[in-house]
């Protein structure tokens, strides 16, 4: 269904429709605020007047003395007044004045591609200052995403302490559960849950990255009554990769908002007169079917939107940008070109990639590479990625971060030999980096000891060894593309693993003191993205992936930049069916990448089988990342079999609807059901751990079958009724029997004989 956004001019309200969900607001104290009327369900096009109406102004005479009656569901609140709830913007004007008042300027509505966009400028008038609050909707999706954009139209420089993308209200229900991600190196995306009462939750992340500990992704839903499979939930993911924060507040009149994007900790911004600020897009989604909708909604948008598509707003304005690049408008209007729902060819399917890091560490050589990329290709890899280690001074991980130059002990002739080498298998080639990082044993170190964050007379924290380059100087961030561009120019390489191991800490820029050095928080991460930009601008063909130490730079808006993310460096595979669950709450198969690893694993000393590992490997992105060079010919027959394997599923694994269908943490095994759009094939994975006095495993419902319909298993030919499937399950082969096993069905289905079943 085609999404929309109507405006009734008499009752001053506006009404956003998805493919089935209604949100709305309209003007309240005279053009002053922005009150929230309604977030769930579609609606006629004539209630949001009547909720207005019945919204009233005034609270009843008895409530006037509560200041929590005035604290009413604003969908911006610039602070001031008499509200002490969390504002959404924070301002101080040159004359010490702290709190903003505006009134709506200005509207514009634009059909653009597949979205329709409503900006609506709000302007301070004794100072200038302009917020535009943007919300779009896309057609045949229930995501909502907003953000703004503060002007400083005024005279004076205006510093901006406090910046949220979105400030989301939620129906007046009771007894909230709020589900997040949250976890460690190795531990990342396991899903929390907690109930909110009054007062305030608070997550955030104030290490620069978008962080292992927490990821800027939530569901809500009243009672805590929603379940996998049924159930309203409101859920929301912040396009941020750097330090964020979201609120989750429970105001003292009874309502409840999660509202953030930029982490106000450290951060101020200065603007000048004509300065612009873009922040980033906060998207939110309601269903009424339950989790597993909330996420196969997030899937299909993100394949639809976000991956690969570069800025969510059209409008970012990056402190760098290449000479080649085009300058971009911050101005309030969304002319700015092609935004993110324009049409274009969606993401194509991940190849099965080969990782040297576990297998090699940073003993890499050119003859070492090459015997792996060998056996590789034996196995059916497509995508042969050399690790960390193969640039100079990189024996261990005390040296060589910012000097990417090729290591000539170790390849003699430069990378072209190797490339072709597994050019010539039939891979294509991709190459680590870590460029926003620098050792203190490094050349460019020791050239420009001041290109790190840090403050004066204070120690220089080092993590892994390693300093945190200053991406927000200018000439820092056109060094960081240089080496990278140069390598891609000359080197034939078609994927690039961008890697950022460790926090921000000591984040000063002493030259910068009194000029406002608190923005390379946001400045790093707006020239990371405009650098990553630019690289893609300037070669086309090749494909990134996301690393923080695993998964710790995991979001919507690397996304944009990234065609995956490596989920963690934890790869035993029966931890990361744990991970990998949470990891699909909000991301899509195809970018979670999961590579099959030696057996005992390196982390957890776990002994499973070789199948095992690949089945859990399956449910994502496949890759491998053993040391091929120890398995045995069995092993290689088995991989390459499995790989083939993945390779007839994968198109419905990674463009197919994804039902959870049992969690580890619940249910006796967890498994996944991967449905092609149109119906016909199924793809069932499941996992179980060791057997325990608890029971046995029983049969596994499936879901979204048609149950008149009929299903052959791929592999065996066995039938199935599709009722049969879905209300009684399906037997997984060897569930009954022994610890770490897994199961992977294919089912086709024949033809519809019931109709109406
Ligand atoms: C951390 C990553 O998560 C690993 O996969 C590997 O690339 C190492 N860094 C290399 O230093």
């Amino acid at each position: 269904m085609a999404a929309d956004i109507w405006h009734d001019e008499a009752a001053g309200t506006w009404l956003l429709q998805g493919r089935s969900t209604g949100y709305a607001f309209g003007l309240a104290g005279d053009g002053t605020a922005l009150r929230h009327l309604h977030w769930g369900p579609g609606l006629p096009a004539e209630v949001p007047a009547a909720l207005l109406a019945a919204a009233g102004e005034d609270p009843p005479r008895w409530e006037r003395y509560r200041t929590g009656a005035r604290e009413l569901p604003d969908e911006y609140v610039p602070w001031g007044g008499l509200r002490f709830d969390e504002p959404s913007l924070k301002a101080e004007y040159a004359d010490g004045t702290r709190s903003t008042e505006w009134a709506i300027a200005a509207q514009r509505l634009t059909r653009q591609g597949a979205t329709v966009t409503l900006e609506l400028d709000f302007t301070d008038s004794a100072y200038g200052l302009t917020a535009t609050l943007f919300y779009r909707v896309y057609d045949g999706f229930d995501v909502i995403e907003r953000w703004a954009v503060l002007r400083q139209a005024g005279g004076q420089p205006v510093v901006i302490r406090q910046a949220h993308s979105a400030n989301w209200w939620l129906p007046d229900r009771t007894g909230w559960r709020l589900r997040y991600l949250h976890g460690g190196w190795g531990a990342e995306t396991r899903v929390a849950q907690t109930t909110l009462g009054p007062g305030k939750l608070i997550l955030e992340s104030r290490r620069g990255t978008t962080s292992h500990q927490f990821n800027p992704w939530f569901t809500l839903d009243p009672g805590g009554e929603a379940t996998e499979e049924g159930g309203e939930v409101w859920s929301g993911a912040l396009a941020w990769s750097g330090s964020w924060k979201l609120i989750y507040e429970m105001t003292s009149a009874a309502h409840l908002h999660a509202c953030g994007g930029w982490n106000d900790f450290d951060w101020a911004q200065r603007l000048l007169p004509g300065d612009g600020l873009v922040l980033p897009s906060f998207a939110g989604l309601y269903t009424d079917a339950g989790f597993g909708a909330a996420s196969r909604e997030w899937h299909a948008w993100a394949r639809a939107h976000v991956i690969g598509r570069g800025d969510r707003t059209g409008l970012a304005e990056p402190r760098w940008r290449t000479a080649a690049a085009p300058p971009v408008s911050c101005a309030p209007s969304s002319s700015a070109g092609p935004g993110p729902g324009e049409p274009g060819p969606g993401p194509r399917l991940r190849p099965v990639l080969y990782n040297s890091w576990e297998a090699t560490s940073f003993a890499v050589t050119e003859a070492g590479q090459e015997r792996l990329a060998e056996r590789a290709a034996r196995i059916g890899v497509e995508l042969f990625v050399v690790d960390d280690g193969w640039f100079r001074g990189r024996n261990n991980d005390r040296a060589g971060l910012g000097d990417w130059t090729v290591d000539e002990a170790k390849f003699p002739r430069g990378l072209a030999p190797l490339i072709e080498h597994v050019n010539g298998l039939g891979m294509s080639f991709g190459l680590w980096i870590e460029p926003e990082m620098v050792n203190r044993d490094s050349d460019l170190y020791r050239a420009h000891p001041d290109w790190v964050y840090h403050f004066a007379n204070r120690t220089r924290t080092e993590h892994r060894n390693q300093l945190v380059l200053n991406l927000a100087r200018p000439d820092v961030a056109d060094w960081v593309f240089r080496q990278v561009d140069r390598l891609l120019a000359d080197n034939n390489i078609a994927f690039i693993k961008w890697d950022m191991n460790r926090p921000f800490t000591e984040p000063g820029w002493p030259a910068e003191a009194g000029h406002n050095p608190e923005r390379i928080w946001v400045d790093h991460v707006r020239n990371l993205y405009a650098i990553m930009d630019a690289l893609r601008a300037a070669h086309p063909g090749v494909e990134f992936e996301s690393c923080s130490g695993g998964g710790g730079r995991a979001d919507l808006g690397i996304l944009g930049r990234a065609e995956q993310i490596w989920t963690s460096d934890n790869t035993d595979a029966w931890d990361r069916v744990t991970i990998q669950e949470g990891f699909s709450q909000v991301f899509p198969p195809q970018v979670m990448m999961a590579w099959v690893t030696d057996s005992p694993n390196w982390w957890t000393e776990r002994r499973v089988s070789l199948r095992f590992r690949f089945h859990v490997a399956m449910a994502g992105a496949l890759g491998v990342g053993g040391d091929l060079n120890r398995w045995t010919e069995r092993e290689m027959t088995e991989a390459a079999e499995l790989i083939a394997a993945y390779k007839l599923i994968r198109p419905v694994v990674q463009r197919g609807r994804l039902y959870r269908l049992a969690s580890v943490t619940a249910d006796p095994y967890g498994a996944n059901e991967y449905l092609s759009d149109d119906g016909t094939q199924a793809v069932i994975l499941a996992w179980w751990g060791p057997s325990s006095c608890s029971g046995g495993r029983p049969p596994l419902r499936l879901a979204a079958l048609d149950p008149g319909a009929r299903y052959a298993d791929a592999d065996s030919g066995q039938e199935y009724w599709g009722a049969e499937l879905l209300h009684e399950g399906l037997r997984l082969p060897g569930a009954f029997r022994g610890d770490f096993g897994s199961a992977l069905v294919r089912l086709a289905r024949r033809r519809s004989v019931v109709s109406g079943a």
